[in-house]
């Protein structure tokens, strides 16, 4: 039986019997429906691989090895942060409209630091002390680099290899080993992926380093299943396992950078069924705004309709609005002029009935599709303006609410829900008094509490 197959069982067996959960806890991961997405986690999690055995490839579903490759390679090798270099559709929906990721993984591996040999880059610094340096106690790579983290659109999970080279007695090559350090981990959908894809950078760079391949150690600080992946966790590891299957390397690549997933054999690869549509917990760096006007009970309509216009407050809305994606239900959508959209914006308006069209809006049926559309814009433009039912299904998804507080009460009968008595809410700006004949009014912004990641 696969000896990665075991090393999964244990772990995950060890995660949902011992592990601890995370409800109550303040999340950011959530599902599409908003609901907020726990896990079991296992903090410290220490799994070793003998590559001189076999391959580490489970045999309880599939894990595809040359999209894993490709994937590794797409950060060692190619050193690339854009997503048109990469061959699978894993990193969409971390990218700009350009393709990049921000400086996050291949941008880190690619980027020169200043040695006493020379400049290099942190993949040609380890295949340098491979070398030349092989017994070095500090061939390592980092790409978990604070000061560029708020430039990267997810923090790297995995983040660092240690190589440690050893010489086994009676054999003339030496020995390659390695760490991996990763701070995070969902099991179920990463977890022999990534074990798959640092096996085989030790097994590429054992090769064109001429060195035996050793052992793989896999660190990881919280690996987590998530709530609704437990059931399909206890399915999965109750499954047949099967023999390892034979993986294989070009032996006629010497030089890291000619290597590609083509280069790479599997053969004999027997595994149970692919798990399919694994549901994806959004996760924590996912970002938009909401905008609102509220009373001072943060009642917000009243009989379908607006409780007052100001028109400073309509300029300002105007004003931060203006070349974003505003998102807003059927409802609103009939009490703007002429039910016509927002101009200078593009307009997504939520609606049940599939005959509903919009001329120059997007129209989307479910808080689902709406998700999968708003992936093609950046975060940080997004703003939800309403009515009742669409703030109420999106604050999950908002980390900024720009808040317009009249102080006065109406008869009303939609509110917002207080963001002062909610914890997770910060106040980060207030302006002062404004006024609107005898009303008073101030704009208030409101970000969300980060939880420790
Ligand atoms: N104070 C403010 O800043 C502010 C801003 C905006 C609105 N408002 C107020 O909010 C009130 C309107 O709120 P509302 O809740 O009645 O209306 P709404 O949220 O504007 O629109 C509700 C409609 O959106 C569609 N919808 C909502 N969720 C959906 C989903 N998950 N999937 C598919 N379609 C979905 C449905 O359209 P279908 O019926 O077509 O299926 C639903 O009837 C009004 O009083 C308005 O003045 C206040």
């Amino acid at each position: 039986m696969s000896y990665a197959d075991k090393i999964f069982v244990d772990m995950c067996r060890d995660i949902l019997d011992n592990g601890t959960s995370t409800e109550g806890e303040k999340v950011r991961p959530h599902w599409p429906d908003g609901t907020p997405a726990y896990t079991i986690k296992k903090f410290g999690v220490v799994n070793r691989y003998d590559l001189r055995q076999e391959f580490p490839l489970i045999t309880l579903r599939k894990t595809a090895l040359k999209s894993a490759t490709d994937e590794m390679l797409w950060i060692w090798q190619k050193k690339s942060n854009n997503i048109n270099d990469l061959g699978s559709h894993i990193w969409d929906e971390w990218a700009d409209p350009d393709g990049s990721i921000g400086k996050a993984y291949g941008y880190q591996m690619g980027v020169k630091h200043q040695y006493k040999e020379g400049m290099m880059d942190q993949t040609d610094r380890v295949i340098y002390d491979l070398k030349n340096n092989p017994f070095s106690r500090r061939i390592m790579t980092n790409i978990y680099v604070h000061q560029d983290l708020h430039e990267m659109n997810l923090y790297p999970c995995a983040y660092s290899m240690t190589f440690n080279v050893t010489q086994r007695k009676g054999e003339d090559k030496l020995t390659l080993n390695g760490i991996l350090n990763q701070r995070s981990q969902d099991v179920l959908a990463a977890n022999n992926w990534n074990v798959a894809q640092y096996a085989m950078l030790l097994h590429m760079l054992a090769q064109v380093c001429d060195m035996n391949v050793g052992e793989f150690v896999h660190v990881i600080a919280d690996a987590h299943i998530y709530d609704r992946h437990v059931p399909l966790i206890e399915e999965l590891i109750t499954r047949k396992q099967y023999l390892a299957p034979k993986v294989t390397l070009n032996p006629d690549i010497h030089d890291f950078y000619e290597f590609t997933k083509d280069d790479v054999t599997v053969t004999d690869y027997v595994t149970g069924e692919q798990i399919k549509d694994i549901p994806i917990a959004i996760s924590e760096e996912k970002y938009m705004n909401a905008i609102v006007a509220v009373d001072s009970n943060w009642a917000i309509g009243n009989k379908g309709q607006l409780l007052i216009r100001i028109p400073a407050d309509q300029k300002r809305f105007r004003e931060i609005t203006t070349g974003g994606v505003v998102v807003l239900g059927r409802k609103t959508m009939d009490t703007f002029p002429q039910k016509k959209p927002l101009p200078n914006r593009t307009n997504i308006i939520l609606s049940t009935n599939e005959e509903y069209k919009v001329t120059d809006a997007v129209v989307v049926h479910s808080i689902e599709q709406l998700i999968d559309e708003l992936k093609s814009y950046p975060d940080d433009c997004i703003y939800i303006i309403g009515g009742d039912s669409v703030y109420k299904q999106m604050l999950p998804y908002c980390d900024k609410v720009y808040v317009t507080k009249i102080d006065r009460e109406y008869e009303a009968d939609t509110y917002y829900p207080n963001l002062d008595e909610d914890p997770d809410w910060k106040i980060v700006f207030e302006s002062e008094e404004q006024t609107y004949f005898d009303t008073t009014y101030t704009f208030v912004d409101y970000e969300r509490v980060k939880p420790q990641a």
